[in-house]
C-alpha cells in the first residue's frame, strides 16, 4: 500500500528565529539588536493607533467590514514596501478586525510542499494566514498555493512512482495576507491572485512620525518635548521602526547620564549611532561616497555599486536606495544609478 509522502508533521510557525536571521541581513546594522523586542512592545494594537497610510486603511476597512458582514473570509491581500513601515502590524490588525486567528509563517520557512500543505490543512475556517517575505517561496510551493488561493483546494500527490496518485482536498476558507519588501520578485500569476488588493506602504510624513513617537514615549514612560520629537522625526528615514529605535537609544543615554531627554542627549545619541542630519547612516554614506568619488556621480550599475560598497544588491535595492531616492539624493536611470546635485552637496 502506498503511504502519503507529502504531508508531514510541521514545526509549525517556528518563525521568529528563522525570520529574524533573514531580516537581519537586510536591515541597517544599527537597527539589528533587539529589533524584535522593540517591535512587540510598541506595535499598534488598533486602527486608531496605526498612524498614517490613510488610503490603505480606508480600502481595508471597506474590504474587511464587508467580508465580515457577509460572514465570508476576506479576499487575499498583498502588502509591500521597505522594511519597518508597518506591514506585519497591518497583518495583525487585519486578523483582529476579521475576528479570526492569525497563523504566521514566512517564505523561507516553507521549505517543502508538505510544509505548506500542513499549514493549510490545519487552518480553521476564516483564519488569516500571514506569509512574510513571500518572494522567497520556491516555484514548486507557489504552484501549490495557486489553487489553494483561487479555488480553496489542495492538490497533493500520495505515494511515489507508478502508484502515485493525486488527491484533491477541500480547504477551509481562509484569507492569505502576504508581505514582501521585493514585489518585483513575485511571479505575475502569484501577484494576480491577491484578489482583495495589493497595497504599497508609503514612507511617513514628519507629523505622522511625531504622532508615533508621542505614543511610544508614553509607553516607554519618557517625557520628550515637541521640538525633540521633530528632531528624531527628521532623522528616522521616514520609518516608524527607526523612529522608535532612535527614541529608545536616546532614552538609554539619558538614563545612563542621570538626566532627562534633551536636545543635547539627542545630538550625542545621533553622533554615537552615526545618524546624520538627513537620517543617513554609514551604509548610505558609503554608497553615496562610492557613487560620487569612485564613479564620478554615475551612472553606475547596481552590480558594480554592490561590489564597490560590499553591500548585497538586495540590501541596496530594498533598504538603502528607496530612502536615498525619496530624499532626492540618487536617481535610477536606464543606464544605472546617478548621484544628484543634492547628493554632491551633502557629501562634500
Ligand atoms: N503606522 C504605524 N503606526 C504606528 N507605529 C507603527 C506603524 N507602522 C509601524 N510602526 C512601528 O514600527 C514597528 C515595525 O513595523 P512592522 O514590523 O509592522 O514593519 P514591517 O513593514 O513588517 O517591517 P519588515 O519588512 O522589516 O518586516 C512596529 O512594531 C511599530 O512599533
Ligand atoms: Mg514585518
Amino acid at each position: 500500500m502506498s503511504t502519503p509522502c507529502l504531508i508531514t508533521p510541521l514545526p509549525l510557525f517556528i518563525y521568529n528565529g528563522e525570520r529574524m536571521d533573514e531580516q537581519q541581513k537586510t536591515k541597517p546594522a544599527f537597527e539589528r539588536d533587539g529589533a524584535g523586542n522593540l517591535d512587540q512592545t510598541l506595535r499598534p494594537q488598533s486602527w486608531e493607533e496605526y498612524v498614517g497610510q490613510p488610503k490603505i486603511k480606508e480600502n481595508l476597512r471597506i474590504l474587511l467590514t464587508a467580508a465580515r458582514e457577509r460572514g465570508h473570509a476576506a479576499e487575499h491581500i498583498l502588502l509591500y514596501g521597505p522594511p519597518g513601515l508597518g506591514k506585519t502590524t497591518l497583518a495583525h490588525l487585519i486578523s483582529k478586525t476579521l475576528g479570526t486567528n492569525m497563523r504566521t509563517t514566512s517564505g523561507p520557512a516553507i521549505e517543502r510542499v508538505g510544509d505548506l500543505a500542513a499549514i493549510l490543512t490545519n487552518l480553521s475556517p476564516g483564519d488569516v494566514l500571514f506569509i512574510d517575505e513571500i518572494h522567497r517561496l520556491s516555484k514548486s510551493i507557489e504552484e501549490v498555493l495557486y489553487p489553494a488561493m483561487e479555488s480553496g483546494v489542495l492538490d497533493i500527490i500520495i505515494g511515489k512512482g507508478p502508484s502515485a496518485r493525486t488527491v484533491q482536498l477541500d480547504l477551509p476558507p481562509f484569507t492569505l495576507v502576504a508581505a514582501t519588501t521585493r514585489i518585483s520578485l513575485l511571479s505575475s500569476p502569484l501577484r494576480s491572485r491577491f484578489s482583495g488588493g495589493t497595497f504599497r506602504l508609503e514612507f511617513y510624513a514628519d507629523e505622522e512620525i511625531g504622532q508615533i513617537l508621542t505614543r511610544s514615549a508614553e509607553l516607554l514612560g519618557v517625557s520628550i518635548d515637541s521640538s525633540d520629537l521633530t528632531r528624531i522625526a527628521k532623522r528616522c528615514r521616514a520609518t516608524p521602526r527607526t523612529a522608535n529605535y532612535l527614541l529608545k537609544r536616546c532614552r538609554d543615554l539619558a538614563q545612563l547620564e542621570h538626566t532627562s531627554l534633551s536636545g543635547d542627549i539627542l545630538e550625542k545619541t545621533f553622533d554615537l549611532l552615526e545618524v546624520d542630519t538627513l537620517g543617513l547612516t554609514r551604509p548610505d554614506i558609503l554608497l553615496l561616497e562610492a557613487l560620487i568619488h569612485k564613479f564620478h556621480g554615475g551612472p553606475v550599475g547596481l552590480n558594480t555599486l554592490s561590489a564597490a560598497t560590499g553591500e548585497e544588491m538586495a540590501t541596496i535595492e530594498d533598504v538603502i536606495e528607496p530612502y536615498l531616492i525619496r530624499q532626492g539624493l540618487v536617481e535610477r536611470t536606464p543606464r544605472g544609478r546617478v548621484a544628484t546635485t543634492r547628493a554632491h552637496e551633502h557629501i562634500s
